[in-house]
C-alpha cells in the first residue's frame, strides 16, 4: 500500500471511536492520535496546578509533549474528562493544541502509511481534506453503560447514574460551544455503533475504506 491515508473521526463521548480508531490504525498501519487525551492532559494539568495553571504553563508542557505521555491511566477518570471539556472551550488553548495535532495528522513518521485522529473537531477543523471522514455515534444510554463498565474495570468508584450525568454535561458542552463544536460534517459517513459489536463496526468501516482504496 503506497497511498498516504488520512482518517478523521469525530464522535461524542464514549461512542466507541477510540476502539475503532485503534483497530483501523493497526490494520492500515497508521499513526493514531486520540486528541481527547490532549485536552484531558491539560484538564489534569489544571487540577494539579490550580493557581499556577496558565497559558505559559500549557504552552511549555505541550511543546514537550509526546504521544506516549498521553497513555497514562490518570487521564481516564471522569473528573479529568469533565475538566477536559471545560478547558476545550478556550480558544487560546485550542490554538496551542492545534500544531501538535497538525504535525501528527500531516507528518507522521515515515514507517506509517498515514494517520488517524479522533476527537470533536477533526473532520471540521484539523483534517478537513482527509481521505476518510467518519462520525461515530451511539445513543446516550449505550455510551454511558460502556463508559461505566470501562471505569469500573479500572476500579473507579462511580455509579451508572453519575456517568450518564457527566456524559450529558460533556455532550452539552461539546455540541454547543462557540469554538469548534462537535458536529457531523456533510461529507462524513455516519456510523451508529448502538447495536454493533466492535468487530462488526470495524468490518463496516473497513469495507468502506477498502472500496475507496482499491480505486
Ligand atoms: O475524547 P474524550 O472524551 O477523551 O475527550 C475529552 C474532552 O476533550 C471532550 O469532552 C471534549 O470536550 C474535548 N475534545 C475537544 N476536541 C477534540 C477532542 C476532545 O474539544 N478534538
Amino acid at each position: 500500500m503506497n497511498k498516504f491515508i488520512q482518517v478523521a473521526i469525530d464522535s461524542p463521548a464514549a461512542a466507541g471511536a477510540g476502539t475503532q480508531a485503534k483497530l483501523i490504525a493497526k490494520h492500515y498501519n497508521l499513526l493514531y492520535l486520540d486528541t481527547g487525551k490532549i485536552y484531558r492532559y491539560i484538564g489534569n494539568l489544571k487540577i494539579q496546578n490550580k493557581k499556577k495553571f496558565n497559558y505559559t504553563l500549557i504552552k511549555k508542557k505541550i511543546s514537550k509533549l509526546k504521544i506516549n505521555n498521553l497513555q497514562k491511566k490518570n487521564l481516564l477518570s471522569d473528573k479529568v474528562a469533565t475538566e477536559a471539556s471545560i478547558v476545550a472551550k478556550d480558544k487560546k488553548i485550542r490554538k496551542i493544541v492545534y500544531n501538535f495535532q497538525i504535525d501528527c495528522a500531516y507528518s507522521p513518521p515515515r514507517k506509517f502509511n498515514g494517520s488517524i485522529l479522533d476527537g470533536r473537531d477533526i473532520t471540521s477543523v484539523i483534517m478537513k481534506n482527509a481521505t476518510f471522514k467518519f462520525f461515530i455515534t451511539a445513543n446516550i444510554e449505550t455510551r454511558s453503560l460502556r463508559r461505566y463498565k470501562e471505569l469500573r474495570a479500572l476500579n473507579k468508584k462511580i455509579t451508572y447514574k453519575d456517568v450518564l450525568k457527566s456524559i450529558k454535561i460533556r455532550d452539552k458542552n461539546d455540541y454547543n460551544r462557540k469554538i469548534s463544536p462537535l458536529k457531523k460534517t456533510r461529507d462524513s459517513i455516519l456510523i451508529n455503533t448502538t447495536n454493533l459489536s466492535k468487530r462488526s463496526c470495524f468490518l463496516k468501516i473497513k469495507k468502506i475504506m477498502d472500496k475507496k482504496l482499491k480505486n
